[in-house]
């Protein structure tokens, strides 16, 4: 069914991933054209050091990258652990189209990156490569906490703030937090959008948790977790800790609600529930959602407040809070030991 196309994309650095997004939907262009240059834009950026070129690396010091792209169950595919080429959702687009399969991972993923043509480089910038070894020294890693969890930041614009905006709702976090850059820095790129022909397709990009266990994988790259497009029921990206994404089949369950008569914000709102229910919740954890259906009705949720979606329509072109935020005062219901 044609409908008005729009684009909705995870975090403040979403609005930038509309705008080239938008070009592809307001010229007539596809969806999946539309959410893989998005991506794209955010992982050219070096600057950016949770995605794609610039992204943190692991405990060792490797950076490895994670995506996937969406258009329906018998069209779909992600990468994960790509530590040799960049733009994940546009291999994972390859993968899709190229391919009868729905994963590749590590050196497997690299080398039929490199058969596609993507070249390869080194995705450790100085500037992340600087901040990898400040962590590595940073006592309070080696006996605090994050280094039992291995966790890295809740999420970055609530200790950094937004784009136009004051700062973030921990100031004291900021703080403590010195060993991070003093550049803005973002979660997961998560895109969903409808075209002027009314196909929908969402993708999302990262390059994982800061700082994780060499070898980690979350959620990103996950049919069902990271992102879940069903182009009769609706579609959901999700951003934020992959594991609990992970445990939950996050984005899977979203698209399964509406499937069964909830409104995108009744299933973003219910995903964040079962996300509570069914996960230990530490400080540092957070999730945030996008829904969407089939009619262009969307939705956002988080677990905790910082998340912002960013829309972009022929009406609109904005960034707003998750509607819904479902532990406010920022309650964790699990210890991590
Ligand atoms: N949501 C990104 C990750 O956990 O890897």
């Amino acid at each position: 069914m044609p409908g008005q196309p729009i684009i909705l994309s995870t975090w403040s650095l979403g609005r930038r991933a509309n705008a080239v997004g938008w070009e592809v939907l307001s010229a007539g262009g596809s969806a999946l054209d539309a959410v893989e240059r998005a991506c794209i834009a955010i992982d050219a950026d070096p600057g950016v050091d949770s995605v794609g070129l610039g992204g943190l690396p692991d405990a060792s010091g490797r950076v490895s990258l994670d995506g996937c792209i969406m258009l329906s169950p018998r069209r779909c595919a992600g990468v994960c652990f790509v530590r040799e080429h960049n733009y994940p959702v546009s291999i994972a687009r390859r993968v899709m189209e190229h391919t009868h399969h729905v994963l590749l991972a590590g050196s497997g993923a690299d080398e039929f990156a490199s058969r596609e043509g993507f070249e390869r480089c080194d995705l450790l910038t100085d500037e992340a490569r600087k901040v990898w070894q400040k962590w590595k020294t940073d006592p309070a890693q080696l006996t605090g906490e994050r280094y039992r969890g291995w966790l890295p930041p809740r999420n970055v614009e609530e200790r950094r703030g937004v784009e136009g905006e004051g700062p973030g709702d921990d100031k004291q976090r900021i703080a403590a937090d010195e060993s991070l850059p003093h550049n803005r820095r973002h979660d997961t790129v998560g895109v969903l959008a409808i075209d002027a022909a009314g196909v929908m397709a969402g993708a999302c990009s990262t390059s994982g948790m800061a700082f994780k266990v060499p070898g980690r994988v979350g959620d990103s790259p996950i049919i069902g977790c990271g992102l879940y497009v069903d182009p009769r029921f609706g579609a959901a990206v999700a951003t934020g800790t992959g594991e609990l994404l992970m445990r939950t089949c996050g984005t899977f369950l979203a698209v399964e609600l509406m499937r069964s008569g909830r409104s995108p914000a009744q299933a973003a709102t219910q995903v964040i529930e079962r996300i509570i229910e069914s996960c230990d919740i530490v400080d540092d954890h957070q999730v945030g959602l996008i829904t969407l259906n089939p009619q262009g009705q969307w939705a956002s949720a988080a677990l905790r407040p910082g998340f912002r979606v960013a829309i972009r329509s022929s009406e609109r072109d904005e960034l707003e809070p998750a509607s819904r935020v479902l532990l406010n005062g920022g309650e964790a219901t699990g210890s991590l030991l």
